[in-house]
């Protein structure tokens, strides 16, 4: 048998997807026990040259997705619709979801996990820090902890600036202008530097350990477009760093959220995060702080997310080979 899977989206990540399904073909056969093949890639321009094989379905109409009949869907476009409906109408296949979207997710992300149930698995790994197994982490590995505060930098092309305008004295726009150059930053990075990239991560945490969030509205919200580079060097003359930090905390039986620029001493756990690395500092009332550090965007540990969710949604849900 032949594990057939299609990619939503053939951006960025969903090109990714499709690169380690090739160069890790053997690796992933050995461990799902049958060759994973991608049969069709959704797109929105049709017209754009994709340099897929001519045996890969390239399509912007998701019912010729279904009609291939997928037994995974690895899901990276953008924005909320179509994704969410996209999704739902594959989990009432029984078809196993992964997703990079974590705009989507945020919002709906709860939504799919219930429709899904027990038989069909929903990936989100790398909705909330790509490459690092922040997820996976708490879900498997931290299920006894009682989890009291989660902080975490979120979003790499904002450490990037802050790290640019305190070790090499650069301003706001020299920085952000570096981290464009560089492919860090979007064109138009408001998400990012406004805190909205972070926001959507906490919300994901939040809804994972809490089963609940915070109401949107009443997360208070700061990017770092405001600070100065007196700002950034005050902290420094203090021996702190400014870093742009989303924390989540049960204060009495209250679940707070927050996002925004934060000096933080050396003895902070993501004191030393530089450059595009994101971070998340959990603290568990058995194991104590532990701080996982890693790539939190990019092609490959986005996708890497992705494929190992894959790995594991088939290893221990493998109902589609049977029905
Ligand atoms: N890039 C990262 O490092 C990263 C990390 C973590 C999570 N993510 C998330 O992963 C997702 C994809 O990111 P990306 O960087 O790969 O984006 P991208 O490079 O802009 O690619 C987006 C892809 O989605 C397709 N698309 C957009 N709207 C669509 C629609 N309505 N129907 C079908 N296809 C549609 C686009 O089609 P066309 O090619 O035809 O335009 C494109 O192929 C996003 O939700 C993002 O937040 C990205």
């Amino acid at each position: 048998m032949t594990i057939k899977a299609a990619i939503l989206g053939f951006g960025t990540v969903g090109q990714g997807i499709y690169q380690i399904l090739q160069t890790k073909s053997s690796q992933l056969h050995k461990l799902l026990g049958d060759e994973v093949e991608v049969t069709s890639v959704l797109v929105h321009n049709i017209h754009k040259e994709r340099f897929l094989p001519e045996d890969v379905y390239v399509t912007d109409r998701f019912d010729d997705v279904l009609n291939h009949n997928p037994d995974v869907i690895f899901e990276a476009t953008v924005g909320v619709e179509p994704s969410y409906s996209y999704l739902k109408q594959a989990i009432d296949q029984h078809i196993h979801v992964v997703t990079a979207n974590k705009v989507m997710f945020a919002a709906y992300g709860h939504e799919l996990i219930k429709r899904a149930g027990q038989g069909t698995g929903v990936g989100y790994e790398a909705t909330t820090a790509a490459g690092i197994p922040i997820i996976g982490t708490l879900t498997t590995l931290l299920q006894t902890n009682n989890i009291t505060k989660v902080q975490g930098i979120l979003n790499g092309t904002s450490n990037y600036i802050l790290t640019a305008m305190q070790e090499q004295n650069k301003s706001f726009s020299e920085a952000l202008q570096e981290a464009q150059t560089k492919g860090y930053a979007e064109a138009d990075p408001t998400n990012d530097i406004e805190g909205h990239d972070a926001f959507y991560k906490l919300m994901i945490l939040s809804q994972l350990l809490y089963e609940k969030q915070p109401e949107w509205s009443e997360v208070p919200l700061t990017g770092i477009s405001n600070l100065t580079e007196s700002d950034l060097k005050s902290a420094k003359d203090k021996g702190e760093k400014i870093r742009h930090v989303a924390t989540l905390e049960l204060v009495d039986g209250e679940l707070k959220g927050t996002v925004k620029p934060l000096s933080l001493p050396p003895t902070h756990g993501l004191f030393g995060i530089e450059e595009v690395d994101n971070a998340i500092n959990v603290t568990g009332d058995l194991v104590g702080s532990i701080t996982l550090r890693g790539p939190g965007a990019g092609q490959l540990p986005t996708a890497s997310a992705m494929i190992e969710d894959f790995v594991q949604i088939w290893q221990t849900a493998p109902i589609k080979q049977f029905i």
